[in-house]
């Protein structure tokens, strides 16, 4: 299955054009520095050969549901036409990715007030977290241009998915993750993947400066969210949504913001669904942050994201530790062009948010709460109004950091200054586990009053 090599990487910063072979190690541009973006220039012409017409398409992509084709069953594959980045399909590298559920939070809508939030659970991807989608396209570009040997730094489960992904491939992986900072689930998935894991005394920010040097000096494929390929499989749970709302878009799109790439991704998806007239407008697409890890909320409150300092990122949301986001320019264009907010959220609403998210029978891992939390403020501000939809991206499973889940309960995780005023909510969501004896009466005493 050949497709025609239909892309070429345009420079978000200086708008310069180059093909996608010609991109140096580190995706930078030679010119101002700034990051890739791919682009179809087929698809800019009306009627012309390779404009992709909706109408089929949408047709397509729901037949290839029943198919039994390794790469129908993909749910980013299953979108091919909106990414021709291989120069041969056969090359793609797939474990089932996406086709992800898109389940109601009855217990949220009720308490919030609002008529319809659906979770999009990216953590239902094969190795628990958004990443498969981005990995399969970016590694399958590795593999097919030859390399032996792939890289990325992570707060863990960017490390996760690529371990797998390679290891699939049979390609060679190596793992940067900052010493103590990333969940055990994380860091035990690299491991058992096959990935040569190296843990260095520094933040993700240190262990990404350290890999740009490490892949400018040998012939290793970066696959960081710098890599434009990596956002093009991470636009596609725009398509899926879309297409659960048939062809509609939620009101509201809230997405967890770390190193930036996955908003980034979600609004080039949108944008190109409305631009080839699959849908009819933009969600608002609304950044959420960890208070402690917020460059890019200060960036919109300082200057609506004209620049952007660094900061030194706490959080025990770990995946989002990141104080010097390398998309920052693409998150700000699609936070502006669809009209969404940016705005940061404590430690204890973090928590908060995740205990109730599991309390629908969902769970998911701290950054991805972050959402839940960040729709409560945005609601309270009037921004989020009651006969709206809204789409919280989940972007990471609940077992990825148990160690977290059980503090929570056990009444350990927050500080006494972190727990102050919101002691009461915190409580009621608490459901530590009970040593008793090995006996019926032993459970029943506690039991009594609960059943019946
Ligand atoms: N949620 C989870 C669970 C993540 O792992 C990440 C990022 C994000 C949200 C933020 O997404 O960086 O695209 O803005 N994790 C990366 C990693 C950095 O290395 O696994 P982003």
């Amino acid at each position: 299955m050949m497709s025609e090599n239909l892309h070429q990487l345009r420079c978000f910063g200086c708008g310069s054009r180059i093909a996608g072979a010609e991109a140096r190690p580190d995706f930078r541009c030679a010119q101002c520095g700034d990051l890739f973006e791919v682009e179809y220039p087929g698809w800019s012409q009306r009627g012309g050969h390779d404009r992709p017409n909706p109408g089929a398409l949408k047709w397509l992509w729901r037949e290839r549901r029943s198919s039994g084709e390794s790469l129908d069953e993909s749910g980013v594959w299953r979108f091919r036409e909106l990414l021709p980045i291989l120069e041969n399909f056969g090359n793609a590298v797939t474990l089932r990715e996406g086709n992800t559920p898109l389940y109601r939070l009855p217990r949220a809508e009720k308490a919030l007030g609002i008529d319809r939030i659906l979770a999009k659970h990216q953590g239902m991807n094969p190795s628990g977290s958004f990443k498969d989608t981005g990995m399969t396209a970016a590694l399958s570009v590795a593999r097919e241009r030859g390399f032996a040997w792939v890289a990325c730094a992570s707060t863990g489960n960017t490390s996760a998915a690529m371990a797998a992904y390679a290891a699939r491939a049979g390609l060679r992986s190596l793992v940067l993750i900052p010493e103590g900072k990333i969940a055990w689930g994380k860091l035990s998935q690299a491991m058992d993947y096959g990935a040569l894991t190296c843990q260095l005394k520094t933040d993700f920010d240190g262990c990404l400066k350290v890999l740009t040097e490490i892949v400018n000096q040998e012939p290793i494929y970066l696959l960081n969210s710098v890599n434009p390929y990596r956002i093009e499989g991470q636009k596609t749970p725009a398509f899926e949504i879309a297409e659960a709302l048939d062809w509609n878009v939620p009101d509201h799109l809230i997405v967890p913001g770390g190193n930036l790439g996955n908003s980034s991704a979600l609004g080039k998806g949108f944008r190109e669904m409305r631009d080839l007239g699959m849908i009819p407008r933009l969600p608002k697409i609304s950044v959420i942050q960890a208070a402690g890890a917020n460059p890019l909320v200060r960036s919109m409150a300082a200057n609506r994201g004209a620049s952007l300092e660094p900061v030194e990122a706490h959080t025990r949301a770990t995946a989002i530790r990141i104080g010097n986001p390398a998309s920052w320019r693409k998150a700000v264009k699609v936070i502006e062009e669809s009209g969404g907010s940016c705005l940061d959220v404590s430690e204890a609403e973090i928590a908060i948010a995740k205990a109730e998210i599991g309390a629908e029978g969902l769970g998911c891992e701290p950054a991805s709460a972050v959402t839940l939390a960040g729709l409560k403020k945005l609601r309270s501000q009037g921004v989020v109004r009651p006969d709206e939809t809204v789409v919280l991206v989940l972007t990471g499973h609940t077992l990825k950091d148990a160690d977290y889940t059980i503090d929570f309960h056990r009444g350990t995780l927050l500080t006494d200054d972190e727990k102050k005023g919101l002691e009461g909510g915190l409580d009621a969501l608490r459901r530590n586990a009970i040593s008793l004896d090995a006996t019926p009466a032993a459970v029943l005493s506690v039991l009594k009053g609960m059943v019946g």
